[in-house]
């Protein structure tokens, strides 16, 4: 899920109006100034320091964001502590990952599902890492003051570097701590962000994709919406409550703070509050970035994208095995292309462009009415235009050489990855002395051990015929996109003596290659030669792809210092014009709150769409010819015999719902709370009407789409048998 703003013009339309505060994704520590009042207007119970407090164990304690290491701050989901022995809810697709990871044939969880029936089963995901905010704080006094305006822009960063750097090894605490600072509003402010961050997470349970995925690409991103999505997870500490990478000795999660649930149906205009980290906005997009966005940034994205996934998903029908290899990378680029399609139609359907353009007039208005600000913020607008304007030249074809070149079919990108080796040998043998040979014969088969490993891990998830295709269609698109003076010597070469035949240059490819196959690199490495290597045309074709992504990147101008203070300065012009506005920062992977209400939606003339969906839902959507609407014969069952236990309500199980919060990517996974800051769901989509929501918000059409808490426990009790993981929560009615 993904978020962001068009502030403005709203703002001043509607400031008359009494704003329901659904827009806004808004930092912590400004909870009590900015928001406080508001929320509870709006009906929140709970005390600032109840939410937010360093010293006390508040809510904020309960809020995860999932990375993966070595980047603990690079949050790709959200998740909330929910028990004392720190078990943890986040969406399935946030688990996708690591669910398939854990799968083959065999046990194949992403069709079957997983639960550990007791803590011993629970499954260690190497790499996975979980954060928890310790604290944050405004460092902007410490760093802006120090940034005289005279200062080039290589400069100015240098000595942001300089400065950020102290004040993050200061607060670490020798290391104790992993410590972020963050520019918000364009360059205008600072933020640190302190966090513990835990290496032992492990996976309790999962349902099967049927309920967690269902619905699949076809419904993603759209409501109504009947997906359980969902997986549990758990800290684990060492055995003083530390963090510490994965170890048998290591005890469950002892949590400062975690969400009970409440038990409560939802119902519509109810308080309804997100915390997460969404992952990134750009609320102040100008419309010149938005003609450059659909001009040159989605068609070639869209096209490369739509054309993989047929390629991958043909060999994934044709053999389960395939299918689970490449299931996450699969949901990754086809959640990505229907997101972009859904911007490219949303920014058309919604006229940002206009919308945006207004806005700028009023701004040069307002600029220039006066001469001190005519100095200051006058060319600005200018100057970022000609920025994206400047951009749009070469930067389709830098796309193509990056996802159908350089990215294209995985042997390229793993060839590549022999380039150390290459080097490493030719000092070996270039080197006459003895002593220093036999260090270089050291490093070489460090070298050459390392690329053991990581072939190991290559060909974990990876199937040569499916990657053959790939790199047919993925070539040839290449070849007929990038300006032919770009073109690779030997793809041109091949081109030839094929006779532009695509499957034959790739048919040709994988079986000279040594790094086609685990076996044959296997014997490449167990004797590796120059000479081998350097006549290996992935090996070549890797580095020709690269050296055309570089030269396509040079081609494109990405606006210098000028563009950047540009940005810095134009976001400080549209808060100086708005002196009664409370602004609130892009996203930026960074913890956040937003709040606002449930809430249903009209999305076109005579079409209402009602805030909830049922169980019933799902079997009318029901196909078993579809492996997207399949409902598992338990579920039927249990729907059959309306056997809902205490997650019912007058003979209805819901399933979804959906909220005004102001969400996106990164906030999947996110808890969603009434007004005690009890857990009444979690967050896990956007929907299709508002895709363009990231540049700018729509009140009466952005939604969040919630898998109610009712659900998740009623497939984890009734479902799965999972009762001993409901008994860890606290639940209140
Ligand atoms: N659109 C959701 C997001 O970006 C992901 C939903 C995953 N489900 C799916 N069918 N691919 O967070």
């Amino acid at each position: 899920m993904k978020k962001l703003s068009f502030i403005l013009t709203f703002v001043i339309l509607f400031s008359c109006v009494k704003l329901k505060a659904d827009e806004g994704m808004w930092l912590p520590i400004f909870l009590e100034r900015l928001n406080y009042t508001d929320m509870q207007e709006m009906g929140l119970q709970l005390t600032p320091e109840e939410i937010y407090s360093v010293n006390n164990a508040s809510l904020k304690d309960a809020i995860v964001g999932l990375a993966n290491s070595p980047t603990p701050q690079g949050f790709f989901c959200t998740a909330e502590i929910v028990s004392p022995e720190g078990l943890m809810f986040t969406n399935h697709h946030c688990g996708y990952g690591q669910i398939q990871e854990h799968s083959t044939t065999d046990h194949d969880y992403l069709a079957d599902g997983f639960w550990a029936m007791n803590k011993s089963e629970e499954l260690p995901n190497e790499g996975l890492t979980a954060s928890v905010l310790y604290r944050m704080e405004d460092v902007t006094d410490s760093i802006i003051p120090m940034l005289s305006d005279t200062l080039s822009g290589s400069d100015r960063s240098s000595k942001i570097k300089e400065i950020t750097s102290r004040l993050k090894k200061d607060a670490s605490e020798d290391g104790k701590y992993n410590v972020v600072i963050k520019s918000f509003f364009s360059g205008n402010e600072y933020y640190m962000f302190v966090y513990e961050v835990y290496k032992d997470v492990r996976l309790v349970g999962a349902p099967p994709s049927s309920i967690g995925k269902f619905g699949g690409d076809t419904d993603n991103w759209m409501w109504p919406r009947h997906t359980g999505d969902f997986a549990i997870f758990r800290i684990y500490t060492a055995p003083d409550g530390s963090p510490a990478e994965y170890s048998d000795e290591n005890i469950p999660l002892k949590p400062k703070h975690f969400l009970p649930i409440n038990l409560a149906p939802v119902k519509q205009n109810e308080f309804s509050m997100i915390w997460g980290f969404p992952g990134g906005t750009e609320r102040n997009l100008t419309s010149s970035g938005i003609e450059f966005k659909v001009n040159d940034f989605y068609p070639p994205i869209v096209e490369v994208f739509g054309k993989k996934l047929e390629v991958w998903k043909d060999h994934m029908s044709a053999d389960q095995e395939v299918k689970i290899k490449y299931a996450s990378d699969y949901a990754g680029i086809a959640n990505a292309w229907k997101l972009f399609i859904g911007q490219d139609k949303g920014i058309k359907d919604l006229d940002l462009y206009n919308e945006k353009n207004a806005f700028e007039v009023e701004f040069q208005l307002w600029v220039e009415a006066d001469s001190n600000r005519n100095e200051k913020y006058g060319e600005v607008l200018e100057i970022i235009n000609k920025s994206n304007s400047d951009m749009s030249n070469g930067y389709s074809t830098l796309i193509y050489a990056s996802i159908s070149g350089s990215g294209g079919a995985d042997l390229i990108g793993y060839a590549g990855k022999f380039g150390a080796l290459k080097s490493f040998m030719e000092k070996y043998k270039e080197e006459k002395d003895k002593k220093k040979k036999e260090t270089k014969k050291k490093k070489l088969d460090k070298e050459v051990d390392k690329l053991k490993g990581m072939s190991v891990e290559h060909f974990e998830n990876y199937d040569m015929f499916t990657d053959e295709d790939v790199f047919a269609v993925m070539t040839k698109m290449y070849f007929d996109e990038i300006p032919s003076d770009m073109h690779p010597a030997l793809l041109t070469k091949l081109v030839d003596k094929f006779k532009g035949d695509f499957s034959k240059i790739a048919a040709y490819v994988f079986e000279k290659s040594n790094f086609s196959s685990e076996s044959k690199v296997e014997s490449f490495l167990a004797k590796p030669t120059l000479k081998a290597l350097g006549k290996d045309p992935a090996f070549i074709l890797a580095n020709e792809f690269r050296a055309s992504l570089m030269a396509a990147s040079q081609k494109v101008s990405r606006g210098g210092d000028d563009t950047k203070t540009a940005e810095r300065l134009y976001v400080e012009g549209i808060m100086e014009m708005q002196p009664n506005k409370k602004f609130y920062p892009d996203a930026n992977s960074t913890l956040r709150f937003t709040y606002g209400e449930v809430l249903d939606y009209y999305p076109r003339d005579a079409v209402h769409f009602d805030y909830i969906t049922h169980l019933s839902g799902v079997m009318d959507k029901e196909n078993p010819d579809s492996d997207e609407f399949i409902v598992p014969e338990k579920l039927k069952e249990l729907y059959a015999s309306q056997d809902y236990g205490i997650y019912g309500e007058d003979g209805k199980m819901v399933v979804c719902y959906l909220s005004n919060n102001d969400i996106t990517g990164g906030n999947s996974g996110s808890p969603v709370m009434n007004a005690k800051g009890e857990l009444k769901g979690i967050a896990f989509d956007g929907n299709w009407e508002a895709m363009s929501s990231d540049i700018a918000f729509e009140p009466d059409l952005q939604r969040t789409i919630v898998v109610d808490i009712h659900y998740v426990l009623f497939i984890m009790d009734k479902y799965a048998g999972a009762g001993h993981l409901v008994d860890e929560l606290t639940i209140n009615r």
